[in-house]
């Protein structure tokens, strides 16, 4: 039976690869032949990621903008789509960390920054590839959401709620887009040690978190990788609107 992961001939915009687990995603999809739009609010993360994905003998661009500033973000998704000629692959990875907060915490700038960049950046960026992908009946949109939008937190539910909203949008792109041949798919990750988690947890917290894992680690996010690639992959034809959660076993819900 003939299979493959390749992603020869593909081009990815992969939102936040600037670092963590974006820039692991970039990798790994070079690695397997598609071009890459690296994009992050960092220059010199975004940089760096391109670096390693020409490494890999793929093409490269970058594309700096702030997800929250809507009409910057969607011009210059387009500018780079025009460049690469199309987008079939979007990966809506940007995000920010809950950190530790309760709600009496949570004011409305902490509020609007949280589903800014969550959620009105992955909209406004399927919102603008989506276009193109009808046109060409093809295209995989694989966003990042987390275990929290499925058993909730408590101590970030602002996250836990923009998660939630992301799987929302995830199952309805799902079916609106079918007729297009646009699959769509959520990957919901367990904690994953990058610059988010250790930012917001002790060296401690993080060592407790790994030994608690029924599968005896923490995921990496090459682990995450894995998943995301797979999903952009000729082996998923026939998935989408599921949500698919790497998570060392830590949550186990739904049917
Ligand atoms: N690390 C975890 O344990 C974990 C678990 C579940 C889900 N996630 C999700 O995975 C995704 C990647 O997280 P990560 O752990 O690699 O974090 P990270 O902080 O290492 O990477 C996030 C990237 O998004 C970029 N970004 C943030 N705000 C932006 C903005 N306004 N505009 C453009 N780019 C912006 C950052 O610069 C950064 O490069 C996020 O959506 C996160 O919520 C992470």
């Amino acid at each position: 039976m003939a299979s493959s992961n390749s992603l020869e001939g593909m081009t990815a915009l992969i939102t936040g690869s600037g670092g963590g687990m974006g820039r692991s995603h970039a990798v790994l999809m070079s690695e397997r032949g598609a071009d890459i739009i690296v994009h992050d609010i960092k220059e010199d993360g975004a940089n760096e990621t391109a670096e390693m994905v020409q490494k890999n003998g793929r093409k490269a661009s970058v594309l700096i903008a702030d997800v929250r500033d809507v009409p910057d973000f969607t011009a210059k998704i387009k500018a780079a789509e025009k460049e690469h000629g199309k987008i079939d692959i979007l990966v809506n990875n940007a995000g920010v960390s809950g950190k530790h907060r309760m709600i009496e915490e949570i004011d409305e700038a902490i509020f609007d920054e949280m589903f800014g960049i969550q959620v009105r950046g992955a909209f406004f960026a399927t919102k603008t590839v989506v276009e193109g992908m009808k046109q060409r009946k093809s295209g995989r949109i694989i966003t990042i959401s987390s275990i929290y939008a499925m058993g909730g937190s408590d101590f970030a539910c602002h996250y836990s709620a923009a998660k939630a909203a992301l799987s929302g949008f995830t199952k309805s792109w799902a079916r609106e887009l079918a007729p297009y041949r646009i699959q769509v798919n959520a990957v919901a990750p367990g904690f994953v040690l990058t610059g988010m988690t250790q930012g917001s947890n002790s060296p401690d917290m993080i060592k407790a978190r790994g030994e608690g894992m029924p599968l005896g680690r923490l995921t990496t996010p090459e682990d995450i990788s894995y998943a995301v690639a797979w999903l952009a992959s000729p082996e998923t034809e026939m998935i989408t609107g599921q949500v698919i959660s790497p998570n060392a076993g830590e949550v186990i819900v739904g049917y």
